[in-house]
């Protein structure tokens, strides 16, 4: 397993050019499944969990051809319509293969999830909504079981705004008979980026981003071109590099829209944010960074997936901070770790209090997930001496080509392979 080895307290400087955002490439990729013809998409990221479910796609007899970061799927000749625990296990995300392949294809077995490092995830929420819409479901031997003969629109009221349940019936909608309304929606970025590639195969879809999601369905969707958004959460990473170490970034082809609520909260921190123009976002660090109170919500709130993240900046901050995990139930791994770094940390039950510390120490700590990672690599590029971040493999999931943007800002990061 490789590990990162840091030298940490060298403030970052320039420019990093962030890439396209996994949690809306995942989706959209699966959304291919639904077309008639090959879909291109670009601004993918070189990321483990693309790779991850464009073997999905291609088990199911999808063709893929990928060149840099664009990524053309052919779905003309699906052949088979079951997702296998070895590759589901590895990606939940591996779920959202089940919508499209209910509304095109009838029929699908996806396999169940299993257990995840922040939460339980569980996904009723999709299932009660395709149960809505005609499909037959049952679970059955690890597997979600599902088939139907034929969806049609259904009024669905999530009893909470999921992503992924609201990725899946939007695109199991496109192709379902008649009008499909989904209530209480999850309103990220993400879900207006899945809107506007199936809208540009032919769906007819409104109001995504809002609370409410209208789909008419269709005959059919068509082969087509879509860019992919710029991933904010990298977005928020690199926003919290310059803050942590007290350096100054350029952050380009970044949205400042989608990460406005993590701007706010750094500002409120002392830490300077401008919105350029040309998708550029100027950050600056102050050398004495105010303690921040957090919850984490759904979009447009303060995303969990930043949680680990300014619980790093939090940790060296000139007073107490709280921060209050709102999403998932299990997602304070990083916590042990940052202590093992000097930071002073209390858990209780959803909140972590922190008393900020003048100086974090470098140490060997273990990421436990994606963000988790990204939270130590931030706490080591600050922190006096030498860091070690191992299993790194999750970070290598969600984070394109992380160390070479990091070294070309003057970073001492280094990746060495193998060990534990
Ligand atoms: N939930 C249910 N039932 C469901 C679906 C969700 O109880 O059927 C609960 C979950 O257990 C969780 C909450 O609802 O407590 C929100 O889950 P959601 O479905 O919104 O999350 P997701 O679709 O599984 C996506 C991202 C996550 C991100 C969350 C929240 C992707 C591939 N993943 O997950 O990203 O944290 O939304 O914003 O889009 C990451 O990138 O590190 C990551 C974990």
């Amino acid at each position: 397993m490789d590990k990162f080895v840091i030298q940490g307290g060298i403030p970052l400087k320039g420019e990093v050019k962030i890439s396209g955002s996994k949690n809306a490439a995942l989706p959209i990729l699966c959304s291919s499944l639904l077309a008639d013809d090959p879909c291109t998409f670009e601004n993918v990221p070189n990321l483990n969990d693309i790779s991850t479910i464009i073997k999905v796609l291609e088990v199911l007899g999808v063709k893929s051809a990928k060149k840099g970061n664009k990524v053309i799927l052919d779905p003309s000749k699906i052949n088979s319509y079951e997702a296998p625990y070895d590759l589901v296990k590895t990606m939940r995300a591996s779920i959202l293969v089940l919508g499209p392949l209910l509304a095109k294809y009838k029929k699908a077995k996806v396999s169940l999830p299993g257990g995840c490092a922040i939460g339980v995830r569980l996904i009723d929420q999709h299932i009660k909504g395709l149960e809505k819409m005609g499909a037959n479901i049952e679970m059955s031997h690890g597997y979600v079981m599902a088939s139907t003969k034929g969806l049609k629109g259904a009024h669905i009221v999530f009893d909470m705004p999921t992503v992924g349940g609201t990725e899946n019936i939007m695109m199991a909608a496109c192709l379902a008979k008649g009008k499909t309304i989904i209530e209480q929606a999850a309103k990220e970025p993400e879900i207006i980026d899945l809107a506007n590639a199936l809208k540009k195969m032919g769906a007819n879809i409104e109001g995504a981003g809002g609370s409410t999601i209208t789909i008419e369905g269709v005959k059919k969707l068509s082969g087509s071109t879509h860019s992919i958004i710029p991933d904010r959460i990298e977005t928020g990473t690199f926003m919290a590099a310059a803050a942590i170490t007290r350096g100054k970034l350029l952050i380009k082809n970044a949205c400042f829209e989608h990460v406005r609520s993590i701007a706010e909260k750094f500002k409120a921190m002392g830490i300077t944010i401008e919105e350029k123009a040309d998708d550029t976002i100027l950050v600056e660090g102050t050398s004495r960074i105010k303690p921040i109170d957090i919850d984490t919500a759904p979009y447009p709130g303060f995303p969990t997936d930043m949680q680990a993240q300014i619980m790093a900046i939090a940790s060296i901050a000139d007073g107490v901070s709280t921060i209050t995990e709102t999403i998932f139930e299990n997602r304070f791994m990083h916590v042990p770790e940052l202590i093992r770094m000097g930071a002073h940390l209390t858990e209780k039950g959803r909140t972590v209090t922190v008393r900020g510390v003048k100086r974090l120490q470098g140490a060997s700590v273990i990421a436990t997930d994606l963000r988790a990672s990204a939270s130590l690599i931030l706490a080591g590029l600050s922190a006096e001496g030498t860091t070690e971040v191992r299993r790194i493999y999750h970070l290598d999931r969600g984070y394109e080509a992380m160390e070479k943007k990091l070294c070309k800002l003057g970073a001492k990061i280094k990746r060495v392979r193998g060990g534990l």
